[in-house]
């Protein structure tokens, strides 16, 4: 992949973000272009991360009172993440889920024997997820789209999301922390929490004990 066209790739993620987060209906518009446009990065994406892309979710997990049985990790590209989740929670089970085919076969490929038996991947639309509402104890994403009400949907009560991005407002995929402290409020989150490690940031939510 040419480098303008990995330009192009960042501004189209920025544009989808934008258009995403205010309007959701758009996304079924934006959803072949972004998978395409992923499929595409697959291969060179793990090569692709600085060694600390994930240290403000890092810093972020270290704050949870317990650790989660049960996580999600949505838009996890080649796993990365979800390998880091599972290194540090020894009994959680983690699922990465993702819309491009060819990211999950990476993320499939790359997984530590260690791991096997705890994390699983999944192709999945975070837009209509396959899981039962109150799933999860955490929901991760790095430098990933929310999608709100699936993100609250499947959240269990008193469970956490946490939303890590590797060059904070510089990332493609970025959501300003004002607006996912007004969106997750609206659906019963509380406790938010912001998290900053180099250009790196993160937010962290809990969900209200009621479902
Ligand atoms: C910028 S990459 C981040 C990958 C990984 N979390 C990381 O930080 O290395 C965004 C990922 O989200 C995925 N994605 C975008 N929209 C999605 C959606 N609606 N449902 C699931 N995955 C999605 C893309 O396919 C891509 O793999």
């Amino acid at each position: 992949m040419s480098e303008l066209e990995r330009r192009l790739g960042r501004r189209f993620a920025r544009f989808t973000t934008n258009v995403v987060v205010s309007h959701p209906r758009f996304w079924r518009l934006l959803r072949p272009l972004t998978r395409y446009q992923f499929d595409r990065l697959a291969p060179q994406w793990t090569s692709m991360r600085s060694g600390d892309a994930f240290a403000p979710l890092d810093q972020a997990l270290d704050t949870l009172p317990s650790e989660p049985k049960r996580v999600l990790d949505l838009g996890t590209g080649t796993g990365l993440a979800a390998f880091a989740i599972a290194r540090r929670f020894p009994t959680a089970s983690v699922v990465g889920s993702d819309i491009a085919e060819e990211m999950i076969a990476e993320a499939r490929g790359a997984t530590p024997p260690e791991l096997a038996e705890r994390v699983r991947f999944e192709v999945a639309d975070a837009a209509h997820l396959p899981f039962a509402a109150g799933s999860f104890d955490l929901v991760s994403l790095a430098n990933m789209i929310p999608f709100f009400d699936e993100l609250a949907r499947v959240t269990a009560p008193g469970g956490y999301v946490l939303f890590s991005f590797s060059g904070g407002p510089e990332t493609p995929i970025w959501v300003p922390p004002e607006r996912l402290r007004q969106e997750l409020g609206e659906r019963g989150f509380t406790d938010f929490a912001d998290f900053q490690t180099g250009a790196g940031t993160a937010f962290l939510a809990r969900r209200g004990d009621r479902q």
